[in-house]
């Protein structure tokens, strides 16, 4: 559907935030980590929109800016037009965005068994009783694919990818219209993570939910997505319809993620070379990176490059159905 006859569920505008560290013990000097940096975007009812770059890119940090989980450095964040500051009188439009972790192992709480974990944020959101806490539970299972016999088991007694069906129902306990994904089949084998994937397009069909799915595999991102945003060093490069993107991304570094799994190998993955042709592992990018921050911030590594982008930061460009955060973009 035209994303001018659809609802927009969330309008982010100048959103950043920075880290301060210092790079030694007597050093007075702070450096700033750039995490997420003045980035704007729009996502709308029922999309899939799916975030990829590489690692340390910000997809986290932005994740945990819409969920309230950190506080912004400067930006805003709308939900249907109002603003997400999540104070305690606005707990109302906190439920309505909901997370799945990366590691089900990690973000369930070993101590308490599935039915008080699955139903604490409903009660929590006063949405029902503690006393209805199982028979709620039951409900929710059944919607993730779980028989009623998993609510009095601890975490530790179910497999990689019911602990994710588990973290999946805490997420919807509370009639959520925003899930946000965080690499969630990444720490699970593959037919487990095909039957991960398969409940969410399920769930996304039949509730209507919108997904922010951030991921590192651009296999899943044709398979399921809708638009696709390409992050590098805290902004955005490009966001665009899935199929425009795999047809021929427009951002230089959006070519070269894509060309990295074209060409899946140990000798392709993960290693950018320079506009110099040099190959650089992550910790150069990422001084790059730091180095950069006046011009494009994919100036160092960029085969496009001009001496205009030295020095001159790109703006997205809307063009049509596609934003380029590039001054000499491919496929225009
Ligand atoms: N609490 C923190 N304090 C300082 N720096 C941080 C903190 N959290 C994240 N960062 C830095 O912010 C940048 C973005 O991190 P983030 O976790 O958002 O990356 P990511 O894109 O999710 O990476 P990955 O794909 O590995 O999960 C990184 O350089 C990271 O080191
Ligand atoms: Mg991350």
């Amino acid at each position: 559907m035209d994303d001018n006859k659809k609802q927009e569920v969330l309008n982010i505008s100048n959103l950043s935030k920075y880290y301060f560290s210092y790079s030694s013990l007597f050093n007075v000097r702070k450096n700033i980590i750039r995490a997420v940096d003045n980035i704007s975007f729009k996502v709308y009812e029922g999309d899939i929109f799916s975030i990829i770059g590489e690692t340390g890119c910000g997809k986290s940090t932005l994740s945990k800016l819409i969920l309230g989980l950190t506080n912004k450095t400067s930006g805003e964040i709308l939900y249907k037009g109002d603003i997400l500051n999540y104070n305690l009188k606005k707990l109302n439009l906190r439920k309505k965005i909901q997370i799945v972790f990366q590691d089900p192992y990690y973000s369930l709480n070993p101590k308490k068994k599935i039915y008080k974990i699955v139903s604490l944020p409903a009660i929590k959101n006063k949405m029902i009783k503690k006393k209805d806490a199982l028979h709620y539970s039951i409900q929710m299972l059944k919607k993730v694919g779980l028989d009623e016999n998993y609510v009095f088991k601890f975490p530790h007694e179910l497999s990689g990818g019911q602990r994710q069906r588990i973290s999946i129902a805490r997420s919807l306990s509370v009639n959520p219209e925003i899930l946000v994904l965080d690499e969630p089949v990444s720490a699970l084998d593959v037919s487990v993570s095909a039957q991960i994937l398969n409940l969410l397009l399920d769930l996304h069909e039949k509730d209507n939910l919108t997904y922010i799915f951030i991921t590192h595999d651009l296999r899943l991102v044709r398979h399921l997505a809708d638009k696709v945003c390409v992050m590098y060093g805290g902004k955005i490069m490009e966001i665009s319809p899935v199929d425009r993107f795999f047809k021929g991304p427009a951002h230089p570094y959006s070519k070269v993620l894509l060309e990295s799994i074209l060409a899946y190998g140990p000798k392709n993955i993960l290693q950018f070379a320079d506009a110099d042709g040099n190959i650089n592992n992550i910790n150069h990018i990422n001084a790059g990176i730091q180095k950069n921050n006046r011009g494009c911030v994919y100036y160092n590594l960029c085969s496009r490059r001009q001496d205009k982008c030295m020095n001159n930061e790109p703006e997205l460009k809307e063009n049509e159905d596609y934003r380029i955060n590039c001054f000499f973009p491919y496929n225009l």
